[in-house]
C-alpha cells in the first residue's frame, strides 16, 4: 500500500521508501564493521520491527540468527502505558551471545529500557539497540540506541510495521496518521 491509497488517513508523508532503504544500507554496513569476527542475534519485537528486521537482515553481509520477542506497548491508543508483560518469549538462550534488538520506534523509551535490562540480565555478551525511528522530544527515560535511523518530531506515524489499531502495517513508506483516526474511536 502506497501514500495515494489512503490519501484521508494521513497528514503526509515522513519518509520515502528510498530514504528508508538508504538509511539502512548505511547502518547494515557499520554493523558488519562493529560485529566483525562476533556471530550476531538479532531479536525483533513484533510485531512493528518485522519490515526493519527483513530489510536489515537481509544488508548485512555475515551469517546472523533471528529471534523475536512479543511485548505489551500500546493496545489500541497512540500514547504508552508504561504497563509491560512478555507475551512471547525468546526461543534462544541468549547467554553469551552478541545481541542487537531491532525495534521501529523509540518513543518514551519505556519499552526499550525495560527490555533491555530484562535481556540483559540473562547474562548475554553484549546487548545493543537498532531502532529505525526515535522521538526525542517524547523521551521520558533514557535509553541508548547504539543504532538510530531518523529522528522525527512527536507526532504519530504509521506504515513500514509501524500500526494504529494493527492497521497500516503494509504501508510501504512512514507517514503522519490523521487525527480523525484516532479521535473519532475515543
Ligand atoms: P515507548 O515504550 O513509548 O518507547 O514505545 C515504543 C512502542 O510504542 C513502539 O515499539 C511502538 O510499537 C509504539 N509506538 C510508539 N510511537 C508510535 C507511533 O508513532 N506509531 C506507532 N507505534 C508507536
Ligand atoms: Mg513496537
Amino acid at each position: 500500500m502506497k501514500i495515494q491509497d489512503i490519501p484521508n488517513e494521513i497528514v503526509r508523508e515522513v519518509l520515502t521508501e528510498e530514504q528508508i532503504e538508504n538509511k539502512l544500507d548505511e547502518i547494515a554496513k557499520q554493523i558488519d564493521k562493529d560485529y566483525e569476527g562476533k556471530e550476531l542475534l538479532l531479536i525483533g519485537v513484533l510485531g512493528g520491527a518485522v519490515m526493519c528486521m527483513a530489510d536489515l537482515s537481509r544488508r548485512i553481509s555475515s551469517p546472523l540468527e533471528i529471534d523475536w520477542i512479543a511485548i505489551s506497548t500500546y493496545g489500541q491508543g497512540t500514547t504508552s502505558t508504561g504497563v509491560i508483560r512478555i507475551l512471547k518469549d525468546l526461543y534462544t538462550d541468549i547467554k553469551n551471545r552478541h545481541v542487537l534488538i531491532v525495534e521501529d520506534i523509540l518513543d518514551s523509551g519505556l519499552t526499550l529500557s525495560w527490555l533491555k535490562s530484562n535481556l540483559t540480565s540473562r547474562g548475554p555478551a553484549s546487548v545493543e539497540i537498532f531502532t529505525l525511528l526515535q522521538k526525542p522530544d517524547a523521551r521520558k527515560i533514557e535509553v541508548e540506541a547504539k543504532y538510530v535511523g531518523f529522528d522525527i518530531p512527536n507526532e504519530f506515524v504509521i506504515g513500514y510495521g509501524l500500526d494504529y489499531a494493527q492497521k497500516y502495517r503494509n504501508l510501504r513508506s512512514i507517514a503522519v496518521l490523521h487525527p480523525d483516526v484516532y479521535t473519532q474511536k475515543s
